[in-house]
């Protein structure tokens, strides 16, 4: 099967969803469509490389905002019906709005508008999906209340991005999430996967329960249940 892939920048289900896309692209042609924060939160996570691990050569490609301008024509693809299926996983809840509201200005919201157009069937997993509070997994963070704020910075000195300010903060921007300032503070004051709280808005949630009446969208709980969702394409 040919897949087209698209990450948006949500840190919640990011890692669960390259988990399945790697198990995809073992058996199927991915070509992975990014959105610009979906490669700078990739990124601040630590998995950025394991995308660009699995893609390379034609119908494989890693697609970026940044090379596709403004007109996004490899999305053109999806119009002339060239992949089998689109997988957006995960949505951010701004990806969600723009779609539920016919916006094509990114990279990944005009993938989304060429699929409907090219009658490609498109999966969604957005992160805003139940009302209430969810769980969700914060990139590296400095933690200043354990900072001892060292002559010599050994987490700063181990970044091999420069992305740390001892007794200030990590700089996300920078951060590639290796996890090396971690591993080299002895007051262990770089939290790494730290779980948050937080409340998933109304708005959101209104904006999710319009994407189900979408023509040809599925919406999709979670990116283990693609793999349930796949076998009927
Ligand atoms: C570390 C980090 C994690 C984020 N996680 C989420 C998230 O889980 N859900 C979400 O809707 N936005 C999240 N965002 C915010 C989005 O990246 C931001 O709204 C961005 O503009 C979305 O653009 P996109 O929809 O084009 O990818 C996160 C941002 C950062 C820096």
């Amino acid at each position: 099967m040919r897949i087209a892939w698209a990450i948006t920048g949500a840190g919640h289900l990011l890692k669960e969803s390259v988990e399945i896309l790697e198990k995809l692209s073992k058996n199927h042609e991915v070509t992975v469509f990014l959105s610009a924060a979906g490669e700078e939160v990739l990124n601040m996570y630590g998995l950025f490389d394991r995308i660009k691990n699995i893609t390379g050569g034609y119908y494989r490609e890693l697609a970026i905002e940044m090379d596709q301008k403004y007109s996004y024509p490899i999305s053109g693809r999806l119009s002339l019906g060239k992949y089998d299926l689109l997988i957006l996983s995960p949505a951010t809840s701004n990806t969600i709005a723009k779609i539920v509201y016919g916006i094509a200005d990114s990279l990944v919201t005009n993938t989304i508008a060429q699929a409907g157009k090219g009658k490609v069937k498109t999966l969604i997993v957005p992160v805003d999906l139940e009302p209430g509070d969810v769980d969700t997994v914060l990139p590296s963070k400095l933690e200043l209340a354990k900072c001892q704020n060292c002559e010599i910075c050994t987490a700063q000195a181990a970044c091999p991005k420069d992305a740390i300010t001892p007794n200030v903060e990590i700089d996300l921007l920078k951060c590639i999430g290796c996890g090396a300032c971690k591993n080299s503070c002895q007051y262990d004051a770089i939290d790494v996967g730290k779980i948050i709280t937080i409340h998933m808005r109304e708005i959101d949630i209104e904006n999710t329960n319009k994407l189900f009446k979408m023509e040809g969208i599925t919406v999709v709980e979670n990116p283990e249940a693609i793999l349930n969702n796949i076998n009927s394409v």
